[in-house]
């Protein structure tokens, strides 16, 4: 299995409009310490991770206030107007800074329950499968009905969810090709010839490449609404009275 260095890119530059808070929603508290701080924890308690770049607005008052923006494992650099931008500043930093070849693991701030065994069977599926610079991504198959919509909010017509999963984060790329898939990306979009790049995999798939779906197994959603926070916090109060 490869052995290649692995640094975590975490886009935190959102505004988090939905969340209707009154500062953006990684910084929120979730059962005493912010999203932001739950997310780094997880990912530094994955081994193999050996560095987290953490990406913030350049004019972010918050990041400073957190005791792990002093520690020593962990980059701040400034981040985009839009996600995929501010993902292209973390996989930049990366590309220019660790060694020939290591990957980047970009893991939305948002996503504070991650779990170590999922983070960890995504690095070693990608490593193992004989095409690891395909690189991967955590994700679920789709469990609903799924109706395609007309503009009306009439159905059109049911959707085979046969062969669809819907895309979570980490997502593991070698941190070069990410970048240039981010960057080819990025034109195609301005250029207007495709739809807005949502995740680190539709670059790479933009660019002709074929990502490994690994099964995410335990809760792993994103916080984007304010009661996406109350079931976080119910989970997390659930599982660690059971502990
Ligand atoms: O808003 P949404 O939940 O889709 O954002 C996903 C992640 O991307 C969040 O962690 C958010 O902070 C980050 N983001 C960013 N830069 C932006 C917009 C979103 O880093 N300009």
């Amino acid at each position: 299995m490869s052995e290649s260095t692995i640094w975590a890119v975490v886009p935190a530059a959102g505004i988090g409009e939905r969340m209707l808070a009154n500062k953006p929603k990684q910084y929120l508290s979730l059962c005493g310490k912010t999203i932001l701080e739950r997310t780094i924890q997880s990912l530094l308690s994955v081994k193999r991770v050996e560095r987290v770049i953490v990406v913030v607005a350049a004019n972010d008052t918050y990041w400073a206030t957190l005791a792990c923006s002093q520690q020593e494992k962990i980059t701040r650099v400034l981040g985009g107007a839009s996600r995929a931008l501010s993902v292209t500043a973390g996989v930049s930093y990366v590309a220019d800074n660790a060694p020939n070849g290591s990957y980047a693991l970009v893991h939305d701030a948002a996503r504070p329950l991650t779990s170590i065994d999922d983070i960890n069977r995504l690095i070693d599926a990608v490593f193992s499968s004989g095409n690891p610079d395909n690189g991967g991504l955590l994700a679920v198959p789709v469990q609903d009905t799924l109706k395609l919509a007309n503009t009306n909010h009439t159905v059109e017509r049911t959707v085979n969810r046969e062969k669809l999963w819907q895309a979570q984060t980490p997502q593991l790329f070698r941190a070069a090709l990410l970048l240039d898939a981010l960057q080819q990306g990025d034109a195609a979009t301005v250029e207007n010839r495709v739809t807005v790049i949502t995740d680190e995999a539709s670059a790479m798939e933009l660019a002709g490449v074929q990502p490994l779906l690994v099964e995410s197994l335990q809760a792993n959603f994103k916080i984007t609404r304010a009661q996406d926070l109350a079931l976080a916090k119910a989970w997390l109060n659930s599982t660690e009275s059971a502990e």
